[in-house]
C-alpha cells in the first residue's frame, strides 16, 4: 500500500474503490509483494542448490498458490485437501511434498495414490510404510531436534514438548527399518520454529542435520522447513535472509566435501513469502469510550483474524479514510460476543465512525485460519495482479452456514 496524494493505493488502485467494489471486511493480496519475496529469498539462498516450497497452509486459496506456482516453487502442504488444491492450481505432483502429523496411515496412502513424496513425522507410520511399500517409494523423514538453541520467548519449552517428527534420539531405530525394508528414504526435514529471530539457531540446526544426513549416504534433499519472519511490530528485528544465506553456504559447501553427493537444500516459506502482500480492510462500526481510551469496534474480528488473539501477534493498523490526520491512541476491536483486541494503546490516525481501517500483515494465515464463529460470514479476497483486481474468494453468504445443515421438522 502506497501513500500518495492523502490516498492509499494498492498498484495504482484506490484501496477505498477496492471495498465499494467487493465490500469489507476484505482481504486484498498485492502480487508483486509475494513476487518480490520470492525473488528475495531465491536470491539469497542461491549459493547452493536449493528449491522453495511454499507453505499453502500460510494462504490458501487457488488464485494465490497459481500465482506462485507461476515463479517455479514447489509446494509444503499437510492435508490432503491443501494437496488436492496445490494440484487443481497447477503445481505437479513431483513438485509437492506431503508433510502431515497425527494422520491415519490411509491419509498418507491417499496423497501417494496422488502421486506427491511423503515427509514421514512417526516410527509407527515409518514401518507402516515400510511394510507396505519397502523400496518402492521413496519418503523423508522429520525429524524433531531437541534441545534447540532458541532465544526466543517459550520456544525451548515449545520444542522440548513438541508433537512433530520423529526424536533425534531415535536415529538407529529409523535405520533399522529403513535396512529392515530396504527403505528409500532420500530426505531428510525439521521445522524448527515459526518465527527464527537467530541466525545461529538456524546455523546449529544446519550443521545438527547435516551430522545426521552422514548417516543416511545418498539424500536427494535435506528440508529446513518453513520459520523465516517478515518484521511485524516496531522495532522487530528479524533474520537478515541474505547474511543466513551467505553463513549456510559455507555450511552447505563443507558439507558436500565429504557426503558423496550434493542433496538439494530445501525450505518451506510461509510467511515470509505472504505476510506483507496481505491487508484486512475493516470498517468502523462504532466508536465509544468513557473514562477509558476510544475504542473503535470494526466489522471484523477474530473469527476474521485470529492471530491478535490467539498468539498476541500484533498486526499494523492505519486509518485509509484519513491518513494525515492527527495520531491519537485507540482500543480496536472486532464484533465478537467476546474479548476480542485486534489493538490496543494503539496510535492511529484520528477515527471516526464509517473510516475503513486496514490491518497490515494479514496475507499470511489470516483468511485461511477464519471462521464462523458467531456465524458471520468470512470475507471475500482479492489479488491484485498486474494492475487489475481479481475476486480470488466470494464473500459467504448465509446460505453458505446452512448448506451443510439437514433440514428438520421437529
Ligand atoms: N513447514 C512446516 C512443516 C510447517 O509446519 C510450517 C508452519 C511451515 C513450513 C511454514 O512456516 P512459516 O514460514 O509460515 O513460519 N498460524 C501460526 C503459524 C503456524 C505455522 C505452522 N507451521 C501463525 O499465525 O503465526
Amino acid at each position: 500500500m502506497i501513500l500518495k496524494d492523502s490516498e492509499y493505493t494498492i498498484q495504482g488502485i484506490p484501496v477505498t474503490s477496492l471495498v465499494r467494489e467487493y465490500g469489507s471486511p476484505l482481504f486484498v493480496y498485492d502480487a508483486s509483494v509475494i513476487d518480490r519475496q520470492i525473488k528475495r529469498i531465491k536470491n539469497a539462498f542461491s549459493g547452493f542448490p536449493n528449491r522453495i516450497n511454499y507453505a499453502a497452509k500460510a494462504l490458501t486459496n487457488k488464485g494465490v498458490l497459481a500465482h506462485v506456482r507461476g515463479h517455479k516453487l514447489g509446494l509444503d502442504v499437510v492435508s490432503v485437501n491443501e494437496l488436492r488444491m496445490g494440484l487443481d492450481a497447477g503445481f505437479d505432483a513431483d513438485q509437492i511434498l506431503f508433510t502431515s502429523n497425527s494422520v491415519s496411515f490411509e491419509e498418507i496412502e491417499e496423497a501417494l495414490t496422488l502421486g506427491v513424496k511423503v515427509n514421514i513425522d512417526s516410527l509407527s507410520l515409518l514401518e507402516a510404510f515400510g511394510k507396505r511399500y519397502g523400496g518402492g517409494k521413496p519418503c523423508s523423514i522429520r525429524l524433531k531436534l531437541d534441545p534447540l538453541v532458541e532465544h526466543h520467548e517459550g520456544s525451548r519449552e515449545w520444542h522440548s514438548h513438541s508433537k512433530f517428527g520423529i526424536h533425534h534420539s531415535r536415529i538407529d531405530d529409523i535405520k533399522a527399518l529403513e535396512q529392515e525394508h530396504e527403505m528409500n528414504i532420500v530426505g531428510l526435514h525439521v521445522h524448527n520454529s515459526s518465527s527464527f529471530l537467530d541466525i545461529p539457531v538456524y546455523l546449529e540446526t544446519a550443521e545438527r542435520m547435516f551430522s545426521i544426513a552422514r548417516q543416511f549416504p545418498g539424500l536427494e534433499f535435506i528440508d529446513f522447513g518453513g520459520g523465516i519472519t517478515i518484521p511485524f511490530y516496531p522495532g522487530h528485528e528479524v533474520i537478515d535472509v541474505d547474511e543466513l544465506g551467505r553463513r549456510m553456504e559455507v555450511q552447505v559447501q563443507e558439507f558436500y566435501k565429504d557426503y558423496g553427493n550434493e542433496p538439494r537444500i530445501w525450505f518451506e516459506p510461509g510467511r515470509f513469502l505472504v505476510s506483507e502482500c496481505g491487508v484486512l480492510l475493516t470498517q468502523v462500526t462504532v466508536l465509544k469510550g468513557d473514562r477509558d481510551l476510544p475504542y473503535a469496534g470494526t466489522n471484523t474480528g477474530f473469527n476474521h483474524l485470529i492471530r491478535p488473539k490467539m498468539y498476541n501477534a500484533y498486526h499494523d493498523i492505519l486509518n485509509v479514510s484519513n491518513p494525515l490526520a492527527s495520531k491519537k491512541k485507540y482500543h480496536i476491536t472486532g464484533n465478537m460476543c467476546e474479548t476480542d483486541f485486534l489493538a490496543q494503546n494503539r496510535e492511529i490516525s484520528e477515527i471516526r465512525e464509517g473510516d475503513l481501517l486496514a490491518i497490515k500483515n494479514a496475507g499470511a494465515y489470516g483468511a485461511c485460519m477464519a471462521s464462523n464463529y458467531n456465524s458471520r460470514v468470512r470475507p471475500a479476497e482479492v489479488l491484485i495482479r498486474e494492475g487489475k483486481m481479481h475476486l480470488v474468494r466470494k464473500r459467504e453468504t448465509y446460505e453458505d452456514l446452512v448448506r451443510n445443515q439437514p433440514g428438520v421438522d421437529w
